[in-house]
């Protein structure tokens, strides 16, 4: 089963971005996680495009950009020109989310759709074998280093049964909360991406804890 890190960039020192983009680079993840906030479908404001255009020049591995805004819609091109390898729109914020998910194909990223801790999964059924990644939020969605909700676990095993009923190849992604003390046992329940922000950048190495996550 695939098993993918992906640091969260919202945690890194934007003073040295580039220093932590490289080091995120000679690491074991394999992905970058983008968190862009808007302000109004979360109680934060991140980054936007002049972010994604150092993260695009310094990072030798795909960028999974998650969208915490609403209409996400209006910026699926602008995303694929800047760079985006996966782009994650909320299934709580997009009205027509099998034409956004299209849209974004389309724009030849991979298309991701994440679900707020009071979303079930089965609100995706009618779109799962379109989707390539589900991602799971494990916090409600606004800002790093917040507490792991345990309900998370019983999501992924009702997500896993139904990507195995239906043989489909669809990731699930588990955003927030990450630890060491978690990450096995969501490995274990069916989860394959392990977004991880405060638990690698507030480490005092951030690589060796990357690989611990993997272990
Ligand atoms: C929360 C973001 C997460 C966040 C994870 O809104 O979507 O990606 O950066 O941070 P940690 O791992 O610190 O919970
Ligand atoms: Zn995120």
């Amino acid at each position: 089963m695939k098993k993918i890190i992906a640091p969260s960039i919202l945690s890194a020192d934007f003073g040295n971005l580039q220093r932590d983009i490289e080091m995120i680079n000679k690491s074991e993840a394999e992905w970058f996680h983008v968190d862009v906030m808007d302000g109004v479908f979360v109680p934060n404001i991140s980054f936007g495009f002049p972010v994604m255009k150092p993260l695009k020049q310094h990072a030798t591995k795909p960028l999974d950009v998650h969208l915490m805004i609403v209409q996400p819609e209006r910026y699926v091109e602008e995303f694929a020109k800047a760079g985006a390898d996966v782009l994650t729109v909320h299934f709580e914020a997009s009205t027509h989310l099998h034409r956004t998910i299209q849209q974004i194909k389309q724009n030849g990223m991979k298309a991701g759709v994440a679900i707020n801790p009071h979303t079930s999964i089965y609100g995706l059924m009618d779109v799962l074998s379109d989707i390539d990644v589900v991602c799971i939020m494990s916090v409600n969605p606004g800002f790093g280093g917040q507490k792991f909700i345990q309900q998370t676990f019983k999501k992924v095993e009702q997500l896993a049964a139904e990507i195995q009923k239906d043989k489909l190849d669809t990731l699930i992604e588990i955003d927030g909360g990450v630890t060491l003390d978690n990450c096995n046992a969501l490995f274990d329940a069916g989860a394959n991406v392990l977004v991880a922000g405060n638990t690698v950048f507030s480490s005092p190495n951030p690589n060796d804890t990357i690989s611990q996550l993997l272990k």
